[in-house]
């Protein structure tokens, strides 16, 4: 679609978006990491820079992308940096969308030389403390009208579907848009691999294709747009 063609309807909307996923040292050489490639998030900045919204994009580690036309990137490396630099943003926001992939744990010592090994040491163990919930943070502090908008992967399992799990996710997350993507359980060509919803904390639940990533950034701000009308009007 070309960006003229895009409606102007966050003209002026302050947002902030995470994207890619964080690094966790263990010393100077290593990290633990994980997958997230960071090609949801940039597209939601992306799309909410082209319908006319005021970008901070908060990016952790992520696949050679460009940087999304007309946003503020800045770039962070662990769940702490993201943490801060969201936190800061977010202060002046009128919408957050936490689309990164947050380690939840992180080593609990980090070693300020390269680890070695030893035959007269036993092999190390790394031990994991916990990392705090940047999206619970947001949603404690948001101001009145603010909006938080959380991200989710979730398989069905014996306690319930990938929608049970969502729904009660969003409640747990307190957040107004939770975007809900349906991964695998082994059956790969099972047709819920490559859907997702949207659950809206009103209520509604769309159910959205995942794939096409400027499909579902679209079908976000679509949904935050309408969460920001009435105090807009
Ligand atoms: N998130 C966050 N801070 C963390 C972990 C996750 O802000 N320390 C955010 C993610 O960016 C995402 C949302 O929380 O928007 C949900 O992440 P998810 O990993 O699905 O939820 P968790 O609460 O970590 O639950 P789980 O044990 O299923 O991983
Ligand atoms: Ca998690």
């Amino acid at each position: 679609a070309r960006a003229d063609a895009l409606p102007r309807d966050l003209d002026g909307v302050r947002v902030v978006v995470s994207a890619g996923g964080t690094r966790e040292p263990l010393d100077p050489v290593r990290h633990l990491g994980n997958r997230s490639s960071g090609k949801q998030g940039y597209a939601l900045a992306r799309v909410a820079a082209q319908r006319g919204a005021d970008v901070t994009l908060v990016a952790a580690h992520t696949d050679a992308l460009p940087e999304p036309a007309g946003a503020r990137v800045v770039h962070v490396s662990t769940a702490a940096e993201l943490g801060d630099a969201v936190d800061e943003a977010a202060r002046e926001a009128d919408v957050v969308v936490m689309a990164a992939a947050v380690a939840d744990f992180r080593p609990a010592g980090r070693s300020g030389h390269k680890i070695k090994k030893s035959d007269d040491e036993p092999d190390p163990m790394i031990e994991l403390v916990r990392n705090r919930d940047i999206l619970a943070g947001l949603v404690e502090r948001r101001r009145p009208g603010q909006i938080v908008v959380g991200f989710a992967a979730e398989t069905g399992d014996a306690q319930g579907s990938v929608l049970d799990h969502a729904r009660a996710k969003l409640k747990r997350k307190g957040c107004d848009l939770l975007v809900v993507n349906a991964v695998g359980e082994g059956k790969a060509f099972e047709v819920e691999d490559n859907t997702g919803w949207l659950l809206s904390a009103d209520g509604l639940e769309t159910r959205i294709p995942l794939g096409a990533k400027s499909q579902l950034a679209a079908t976000v701000w679509d949904a935050v747009a309408q969460l920001l009308r009435p105090s807009r009007e």
